[in-house]
């Protein structure tokens, strides 16, 4: 049986848009009001270390005044761990983050950093946020997930995303048992990174799999066709392919 299908925008790339010119336009938060609109099911915005794109005052706003359930993609950090504590949002995605790279490239070693990671997975469960560990679709790193107590694993597409043929495939097949593993131990299983209208309907079938977090294409296409009719098409891609 299918779950219901949930569709997070990361509306990260407003604020990228509005940064290059330093000033308040388009606002992160007006696409925030829009998404609700149109059917999207949760906001996410990754916080980074460096403030690229997010800022504190974005946050801030998006927590105040926005509805939908928020999922703030974070650094296992202290400073993000003590900002996610502060704000309490529905949910906290631990990313993977170096500075000098373009997205997040790679999933996290949830199994190299279990020390690390634990007492975070620990704080942030406790203070009833829903923890996620953003990781590749891989036995090794599902097992350190169950040992973290993570409810929610979320899977890197990126792989898939960007290949295509047989080895498109292949990384499907391994995303379509990563998840049924997950499934296996209680953990909830998200994906995102790289999704698109052509991409993302054969992970959007995935019967276990309940929500999907998308941003750069949508933000990308909402300059063709607006953001209301991005998330929209998004939307009824997903729920097509369920
Ligand atoms: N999920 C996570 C954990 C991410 O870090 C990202 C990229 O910020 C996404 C989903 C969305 O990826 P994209 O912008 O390629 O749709």
């Amino acid at each position: 049986m299918s779950l219901p299908l949930r569709l997070g925008v990361n509306i990260d790339h407003v604020a990228t848009i509005r940064n290059a010119r330093g000033g308040e336009h388009p606002d992160p938060m007006r696409a925030a009001h829009v998404v609700e609109a149109a059917g999207g099911d949760g906001i996410t915005v990754h916080l980074r270390e460096d403030r690229r794109h997010i800022r504190d005052t974005d946050l801030d706003s998006i927590m105040r005044e926005i509805r939908l359930p928020v999922n703030l993609e974070m650094a296992a950090t202290e400073e993000m761990l003590e900002i996610a504590l502060r704000y309490k949002p529905h949910a906290a995605c631990i990313v993977p983050e170096r500075r000098e790279e373009r997205t997040t490239e790679g999933g996290l070693d949830a199994a190299g950093q279990h020390n690390h990671l634990a007492p975070m997975v620990t704080r942030l469960s406790e203070a009833g946020i829903r923890v996620s560990l953003f990781i590749e679709p891989d036995a090794r790193q599902i097992e350190a997930a169950i040992r973290l107590r993570a409810p929610v694993v979320e899977f890197h597409t990126g792989k898939y995303a960007h290949s295509e043929g047989a080895e498109q495939e292949a990384e499907l097949r391994r995303i379509t048992n990563a998840v049924a593993l997950a499934a296996k131990n209680g953990i909830e299983s998200h994906a995102g990174h790289g999704l698109t209208f052509e991409n993302v309907q054969p992970i959007a079938a995935i019967p276990q799999i309940a929500e999907l977090n998308i941003g750069h294409y949508l933000i990308g296409e909402a300059i063709f066709i607006g953001l209301e009719e991005s998330v929209r098409k998004m939307r009824t891609l997903m729920d097509l392919a369920r």
